[in-house]
């Protein structure tokens, strides 16, 4: 599933992130890739560790931790420590691939995240450039992914995806991967349904209504039953 989430980060924490983003040491994107990707890819990427990258990655991550509907979209175990890229100029493209199964989290002893959900946060306008659409393969067709800055887009790891080239203006944005509580993305797209469907009732009927305290409990066994913690 594809799903798109808004205001990931505040008004504030977007300007903080792009001061941060606009004196930053920008370096080649293939750092990170894998044989395949790396033939693909051209763009440039700040380095893994870093101050600068250690600050926006607790921006991004904050931004993650507070928000209700990425918490039931992803069911998070695991958060790789988000990586940030830009496209334009001559490194301005990525071509089809599909990410690396498993990455490993730089600075420690082999700790690894399974790339279950793959996640696109978008830092500039999309009227600040030309192209860079994120396209996604997607079950449902293929999906052109273009965002407000602050949002995200997450979609499944197994997707064969690319970055338009970049004809004008710059295309920043953070990128990183999820390793899910809820392996199956058919189980976790049910699970947010049902989630969903569940907030808006508790809306309209009230936290005590029995339809909704038994749905509630059915959407935790659901979730028991399927859980990798
Ligand atoms: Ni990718």
């Amino acid at each position: 599933m594809l799903q798109h989430i808004q205001h990931v980060l505040t008004a504030d924490e977007l300007r903080q992130a792009r001061e941060i983003l606009a004196r930053a040491p920008w370096g080649d994107g293939r750092a990170t890739a894998g044989v395949q990707s790396a033939l693909a890819k051209n763009n440039e990427q700040l380095p893994q560790d870093g101050p600068d990258t250690r600050a926006l990655q607790e921006i991004v991550l904050r931004g993650l931790n507070r928000h209700a509907i990425f918490f039931s979209a992803a069911l998070p175990k695991r958060v790789f420590p988000p990586l940030f890229n830009r496209y334009g100029g001559a490194a301005n493209a990525f071509g089809d691939h599909v990410d690396n199964a498993v990455r490993f989290i730089p600075g420690t002893q082999g700790e690894r995240v399974r790339t279950d959900v793959s996640c696109t946060l978008f830092l500039a306008e999309p009227d600040e450039y030309h192209g860079g659409e994120l396209v996604i393969a997607d079950t449902y067709g293929t999906q052109r992914v273009k965002l407000p800055a602050g949002d995200m887009v997450l979609y499944p790891g197994t997707s064969v995806h690319r970055v338009e080239p970049v004809t004008r203006g710059y295309r920043v944005a953070s990128f990183f991967w999820i390793e899910s509580m809820v392996r199956s993305d058919e189980q976790r797209r049910l699970l947010f349904d049902m989630d969903q469907h569940l907030m808006s009732l508790r809306t309209r009927f009230g936290e005590a209504d029995p339809a909704v305290i038994g749905l509630t409990g059915t959407y935790h066994n659901l979730l028991r039953g399927w859980v990798d913690t």
